[in-house]
């Protein structure tokens, strides 16, 4: 299976129409944390089983990946889950405008793929405009969850979203790195970290109550 995609790539740039929650949901109405870059899913699958009164996406633009996810929900019986083929930065606005209001409590972007040359750097998955995006439909108090072990990546992030209005970093223990994931589950990526004793960087956003105002 292919390691990367290039998102900016013209296939990859056609919007898709991202089927409604109330297609795949039983409780369509429950709190949606959406993970960004699900990959084999396991992940959301574990958070879907221990958290059976909410609701998780998991966006992923790599399609084989989606498949996978998508067999193992099925096998588990979960209708709180699902995986979606397609790229964030093109096809989820249209998705989140059709939520109610608050709906969206958590979105986690976890060891987004780095491209490490400046000239790609506009492949990363976390851009400005992303990151109003998710502001713009994320309840106040709802969290943005970003790691890697890449410092120069995390850099990267959290310089666009602190410089983001609708924002706060969250300051756990005088400190502005989280030592472990919030959500108690380890993703794929992480754990490969873990046993190659590198160094995570972790940081947790939290919507304020700035009234999101489209420009
Ligand atoms: C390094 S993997 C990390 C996977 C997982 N989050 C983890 O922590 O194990 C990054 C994932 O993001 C996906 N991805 C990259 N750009 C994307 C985009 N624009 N939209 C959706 N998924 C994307 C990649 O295909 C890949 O599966």
């Amino acid at each position: 299976m292919r390691q990367h995609v290039n998102p900016l790539s013209q296939f990859f740039q056609l919007p898709l129409s991202l089927p409604s929650k109330t297609t795949f949901f039983q409780e369509p109405n429950y709190p949606i944390h959406i993970d960004i870059g699900s990959a084999k899913g396991e992940f959301l699958i574990e958070l879907a089983l221990r958290n059976p009164d909410w609701n998780f996406l998991g966006l992923e633009i790599r399609e084989p990946l989606v498949a996978l996810s998508e067999k193992k929900r099925k096998k588990l019986e979960l209708y709180n889950l699902k995986f979606l083929f397609c790229n964030v930065n093109i096809s989820l606005e249209k998705w989140l405008s059709e939520l109610d209001n608050n709906q969206l409590k958590r979105v986690s972007i976890q060891f987004p793929d780095p491209w490490f040359k400046r000239k790609h750097f506009k492949r990363r998955v976390l851009q400005r405009d992303l990151v109003n995006l998710i502001a713009q439909y994320l309840s106040e108090d709802g969290e943005l969850f970003i790691q890697t072990d890449i410092f120069k990546l995390i850099e990267y992030m959290s310089e666009i979203i602190d410089n983001n209005t609708y924002f706060e970093r969250k300051i756990i223990d005088g400190s502005k790195w989280l030592a472990k994931n919030p959500y108690d589950i380890i993703s794929d990526r992480e754990s490969f970290v873990l046993r190659q004793n590198l160094r995570i960087y972790r940081a947790m956003y939290v919507r304020n109550r700035i009234l999101f105002i489209n420009k």
